[in-house]
């Protein structure tokens, strides 16, 4: 009988996952060399958990004029009507009035757009697009709170946002984040559809 002590040393991502070690207490050749696979089996499953950690969670992060267009090309995929133009994306990157995130992951996946008034309290959450092939798997939710984030530095207390009245899916992410309808704003998209009204408490 002997007795085995797993230690792994996970350092940080950068400095590589070589640093799991294993110390054994009175083992025998075939013990170590038992023990020498089970380190290899786990140096080998944590590389690839790492490589797909690092892969498969977008960065948000402030639109630069270098996103514009794959902005509009997630805007034209997204949108169908009351799209947000190519000068209008790059009016909203480059003032004060606005701000636009980026969720990224060598491409990018997803967008939001908040606006600020001066003298106001309350932001305006004007647009969440996430691509088509990534929905489903927290991106909305994630840039939904980094929006609020954003409104919550500029001093916002409150935030608003307009959804189509038909949008189950959006309507269904903003109520479970708390936000609460207050209203509906009849013909208010450019197609003639209504929109409801809805604001949280930040
Ligand atoms: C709405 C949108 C941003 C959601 O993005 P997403 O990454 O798919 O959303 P998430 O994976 O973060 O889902 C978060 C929650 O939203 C809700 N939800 C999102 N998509 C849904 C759908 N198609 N049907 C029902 N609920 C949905 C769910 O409550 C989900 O939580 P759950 O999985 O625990 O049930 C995305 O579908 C989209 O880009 N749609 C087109 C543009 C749009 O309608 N934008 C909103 C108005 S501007």
């Amino acid at each position: 009988m002997y007795t085995c002590g797993i230690l792994w040393r996970l350092g940080h991502l950068r400095h590589g996952w070589n640093s799991g070690s294993i110390v054994c207490h009175s083992v025998g050749d075939a013990g170590v060399r038992k023990y020498e696979r089970v380190q290899l089996l786990f140096r080998v499953a944590l590389r690839r958990f790492a490589i797909t950690a690092v892969t498969s969670h977008p960065h948000i992060r402030s639109a630069r004029a270098s996103d514009l267009d794959a902005l509009v090309e997630l805007e034209h995929h997204t949108f169908t009507t009351d799209r947000i133009s190519r000068a209008q994306y790059r009016r909203h990157i480059a003032g004060a009035t606005a701000a636009v995130l980026v969720a990224e992951n060598h491409d990018l996946l997803g967008s939001a757009v908040v606006f600020f008034r001066r003298n106001s309290d309350g932001a305006r959450l004007y647009s969440v697009a996430v691509s088509h092939h990534t929905r489903g798997q927290g991106l909305g939710d994630t840039l939904v709170d980094a929006a609020e984030k954003a409104a919550r530095q500029r001093g916002s207390r409150r935030i608003f946002l307009e959804v189509r009245h038909n949008n189950a899916g959006a309507i269904r992410l903003y109520e479970r984040r708390g936000y609460v309808r207050i209203g509906t704003i009849p013909a208010f998209y450019e197609d003639g559809e209504d929109a409801w009204r809805y604001e949280k408490t930040l």
